[in-house]
Order: structure tokens, then sequence, then C-alpha cells
């Protein structure tokens, strides 16, 4: 059978990633790795997730084992509503879907909203999971200018003159570039969104993860003070997850919206998998109440926050002059900027000869730059490796920089 002649036309926009199959090479023990999106997995509440799956069996082992309904298990959604109301929105647990991981949040979010042709418009760079994610409705995604505050928004406003079909922002701690939107650009923001009435997806998979100053307010309920109201009927469709606070493992995600906009999504992820996990739903429930995730969140904002500090400590020691980088306030990356002839795809392969390896910038971006950029994960790394690994960097840079790879 001729399979490649039988593949949907969409399917052209998808693609295997070279980067990924010289990332595998990172599994062997001796590579340090910067490249994944990993929490410390030391720190994984094991314990605690073992009792919840005990409490989960032994109280409810036949629910927990049956199939349940797609919208979630009503405890989590209440439990999710409660935690992200506050004095601007009050979210009622309907307005919570219970996703597999928040990727399908975004995966949902595309097949009820994209079509071809639709102009997106992003931060660059941007998350490489929604760019391919949504890569296959044949978009024409439009990039906005970013600094170290975010998405700018003077260069923002004649974008959205262009009809737009949405925005998709990480506001905290970006993924890849470690950025975040003040809070007088979100300010901002959500006036333009009323003015020109365009929607805004807001994933925020890290703002809890705060190591500098203090959590970013949402776009999301900033949104609902601007129009005046305390539902979340305005413009943002909200994600989250608990990957990057609790476990990526148990693949438990949400999407926080307006009541047509949930029940588009439920019907989509009735067709996608009929509903999330019902036993990681329970365990999840069972491990995040009672106040456990607030101190779990707590202490990996220490553990990670020494490791923000001891890799920026010796990328400033260890890296040549002519390179610099982001300076996060907080979440798992920075973003790494080499001089502009320094190609970092081709000197992924050098680095894993050199047993280190980290992300090329290249993809992230959506206007064909950033290819003498890289992303490091600071999180599933100990301090000792990471100066190890950030030596081994600065080495291979010093030595790019006077001779490129080609
Ligand atoms: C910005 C962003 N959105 C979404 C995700 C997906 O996370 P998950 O599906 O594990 O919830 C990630 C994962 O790295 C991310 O960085």
């Amino acid at each position: 059978m001729q399979w490649d002649q039988r593949f949907a036309v969409r399917t052209a926009h998808m693609k295997r990633s070279t980067i990924r199959e010289i990332l595998k090479l990172t599994a062997q023990p001796d590579v340090i790795s910067f490249a994944g999106g990993l929490p410390a997995p030391e720190f994984f509440p094991i314990q605690r997730v073992q009792q919840a799956v005990d409490v989960a069996l032994s109280e409810r082992g036949q629910a927990a084992l049956q199939y349940s309904t797609t919208e979630g298990m009503p405890e989590l959604r209440e439990w999710i509503a409660a935690r992200l109301s506050n004095e601007q929105i009050t979210i009622h647990p309907d307005n919570v879907l219970i996703t597999t991981g928040s990727q399908q949040g975004l995966d949902l979010i595309g097949r009820v909203l994209l079509d071809e042709g639709d102009r997106i418009i992003v931060e660059n760079p941007t998350y490489l999971g929604m760019i391919t994610a949504w890569r296959p409705y044949g978009l024409d995604y439009v990039p906005v200018p970013t600094d170290a505050d975010g998405l700018l928004i003077d260069a923002l406003e004649p974008l959205l003159e262009r009809n737009p079909k949405l925005l998709y922002v990480v506001p905290s701690f970006q993924n890849p570039g470690g950025f975040t939107l003040s809070v007088e650009r979100r300010e901002r923001l959500v006036k333009l969104l009323a003015q020109y009435g365009v929607p805004l997806v807001e994933d925020n998979p890290y703002g809890e993860l705060c190591y500098t100053g203090k959590p970013r307010p949402s776009i999301f309920g900033l949104d609902a003070r601007n129009l005046g109201i305390t539902t979340p009927d305005g413009h943002v469709i909200y994600v989250g997850t608990f990957s990057k606070v609790l476990s990526p493992g148990l693949r438990i995600g949400y999407v926080v919206a307006s009541l047509p906009v949930i029940d588009k999504l439920v019907q989509a992820k009735q067709s996608a998998d009929l509903h999330t996990s019902t036993l990681d739903q329970f365990i999840t429930y069972e491990v995040a109440r009672d106040g456990f995730l607030e101190q779990h969140v707590a202490h990996l904002c220490e553990v990670y926050r020494e490791r923000r500090d001891v890799m920026l400590a010796a990328m400033a020691h260890y890296f040549p002059p002519g390179v610099t980088w982001s300076k996060p306030d907080g979440g798992l990356f920075l973003l790494v900027t080499a001089p502009p002839h320094v190609d970092t795809t081709l000197l992924l392969a050098e680095a894993v000869e050199r047993k280190v390896a980290f992300v090329p910038g290249a993809d992230f971006h959506v206007d064909g730059g950033g290819q003498n950029t890289f992303r490091l994960n600071f999180s599933n790394a100990n301090p000792e490796l990471i100066e190890a690994g950030i030596q081994r960097l600065g080495d291979l840079l010093k030595d790019a920089i006077v001779q490129p790879v080609h």
C-alpha cells in the first residue's frame, strides 16, 4: 500500500522533527540535558500520590475505574473553579472542562475555533506545541515582537486591525523565552481585546512557579474586570494544567471559559477521547485538596529558584562575550541568543557529542528567525549538573563563535 498518497491533505503540515531524533540521543545517562520541559522527578510527591491511589480505589474504586462524564470529575472541577476565583472573577464548575493535559485543551480549541486561513496573533517566539497542534488548519501565524516584558502592545494594535481570529499568549514565564507580560501591558491588552472584539487564549502552565516578585494577575480576570462582569464571559479562554505543579504523567489539564465555548469543547472532546482518565482525575483531586498543592508549589518554587540562580550565575561565568540570555522571574526555561552567525540547529549535534543538550530556537519562531537562539530548561537537572552542563555549553559556544559549525 502506498500510504504516502493516502494521507489527508492537512497532514502535509505535520512533520516529524529532526531535532527530536537528535534529542533521543540525550537519553544516554552521561548527557546533561537542558532540552525537555521536565519537572524535577526527585520532587514528585510519590507518597502522597500513593495515598491518593489507595483512597481513590478503596473508597471509590468502582467509580474510579468506570467511564465517566466528558466534562470531568465534579469535585475536581469545583476545586479548580474555587482556586481560580478571586475578587475579579467568580468561576462556576460548569465553566471548567477537564482535559487530558493542557495540550488537549489547545488541540480542542483548535478544532472548534479555527478555519483554514485564519490569522492567529502569537508572541514570537511562542510555544511549539501550540504551533504544531494548530498548524494542520493552514493558519497565518502573525508574530508580535516581544521583549523582557512580553509582547509589545504598540506593535499589537495595528495587527488587531487586520481582523485576526484570536490571540494566543503564554503570559507568565513563557515557554521558550521565560519572559512575563507586565501587569501594565496586561491592562492595556484587555482594553484592546474589548475595543477590537478579539478572543484570546491564555495558556498559563507556569503562572504559579514564580521565584521573583508575585504571581501576576491573569488576563482572564483583568478582562472580566475591564468589562465590568464577574463571570468568565469575556474574551478569554483560559488553559491550565497540573503538569508543572504536580506531575505531567497524570495528564490532567483544564480549560475555563464561557459556557457556549465549554459546550463546543465538550462535543469535540467526546469524539477525541470520551473523557480524561477517571482514575487520574480522582488521584489528582485527592492529592491537590486540603492545601497540599499550595505547600508543594511553595517547595518547588524554592528548589527551582535555586536552580535558576545557579544556571544564571554559571552562564555569566562560562558563556563568552556576545552571548545573551533572558532572566526569567519563574517557570522552567530561559532563552539564549548567540551571535547571528551561530546556527544552533547545526550546533545541537556537536553539543550532544559533548554530552550536553538544548532545544534550538528556530522552531519556536513563526517568522523564520531565531536560528541563533536556543532554549534551556533549568528545573530538571540538579545544581551540580547545571554547573557542569553550562561549562560544557560555554566551551561549545566559544568554539562555535570562532569557527561556526556548517
Ligand atoms: C506553554 C505550554 N502549554 C501547554 C503545555 C502542555 O502541557 P500539558 O499537556 O502537560 O498540560 C506546555 C508543556 O510544556 C507548555 O509549555
